[in-house]
């Protein structure tokens, strides 16, 4: 039996790394965060000086650099050319400029390619924005994870300010709206529910009731694989 490849997309902060990590590592998976590579891009352009906007330049680096990951008992390390950038690509500043980097069209053939490349060699429980519709078509399972905006902002203030930051909660929600808004109007790939996917609003929600929502959901698709 081929082993399974999950889907999970979703708009900013509906919980997708969080319960994709435990997810995946319940049912054997490996898990690969997307967003992590957008992110790890944007860093490099930053440490570049390259503008955000400089589609040849992001296009060229796209291409340059290697990405990887490690697997750690809190979760996962992320590496740029061996470099460990794991806590460097959560900055406001890597956030504020991530949404324009990955809309460029280079930048995206590049890390999607990446990312089939993983799935074809194990199986996979993937989030982002665009795998149920562009990376992983054809994956056993998609999900669409989402929350409501309010809760959703809730959930990453609370997040940022445990970790010492200062923050105007409206400031944030707007942010994450703004982004949401970009992510899902642009041309290339934009974040996009796939219409085969199953809904799985969260508002409400504790950590442990979605991951074992997800459970169900891939085991009910594993046994059609029998
Ligand atoms: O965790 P958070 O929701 O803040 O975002 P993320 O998953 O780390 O993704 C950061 C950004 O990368 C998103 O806002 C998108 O602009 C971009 N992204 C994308 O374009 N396609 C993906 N498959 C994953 C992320
Ligand atoms: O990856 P994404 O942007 O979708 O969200 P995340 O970074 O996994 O989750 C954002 C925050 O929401 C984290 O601090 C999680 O602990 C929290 N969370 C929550 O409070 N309740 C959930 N059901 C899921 C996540």
């Amino acid at each position: 039996m081929k082993p399974l490849r999950v889907a999970l997309d979703g708009p900013a902060g509906a919980g997708k790394s969080t319960v994709a990590k435990q997810a995946a590592k319940a049912l054997g998976l490996t898990y690969v965060d997307t967003g992590a590579m957008y992110r790890a891009i944007t860093w490099k352009a930053l440490q570049e000086k390259i503008n955000p906007t400089d589609e040849a330049a992001l296009t060229e680096l796209s291409n340059r650099v290697q990405i990887s990951f490690k697997l750690t008992p809190a979760g996962q390390d992320v590496f740029l050319d061996g470099v460990d950038i794991t806590e460097a690509i959560r900055t406001p500043e890597v956030t504020g400029n991530v949404s324009a980097v990955s809309a460029v069209a280079g930048v995206r053939e590049a890390m999607v390619k990446l990312q089939q490349d993983i799935a074809a060699q194990t199986g996979v429980l993937m989030d982002g924005r665009d795998i149920g519709t562009v990376v992983l078509p054809d994956a056993d399972v998609k999900i669409w994870l989402t929350a409501s905006v309010e809760e959703r902002a809730q959930r990453r203030y609370n997040e940022l300010v445990a970790k010492g930051q200062t923050l105007d909660f409206e400031q944030l929600k707007a942010d994450i709206e703004r982004r949401d808004r970009f992510d899902s109007g642009r041309e290339h790939s934009p974040m996009k529910m796939a219409e085969d996917a199953v809904v799985l609003d969260t508002t409400g929600l504790s950590i442990q009731q979605v991951i074992e929502k997800i459970l169900e959901i891939c085991s009910s698709a594993d046994a059609q694989k029998l």
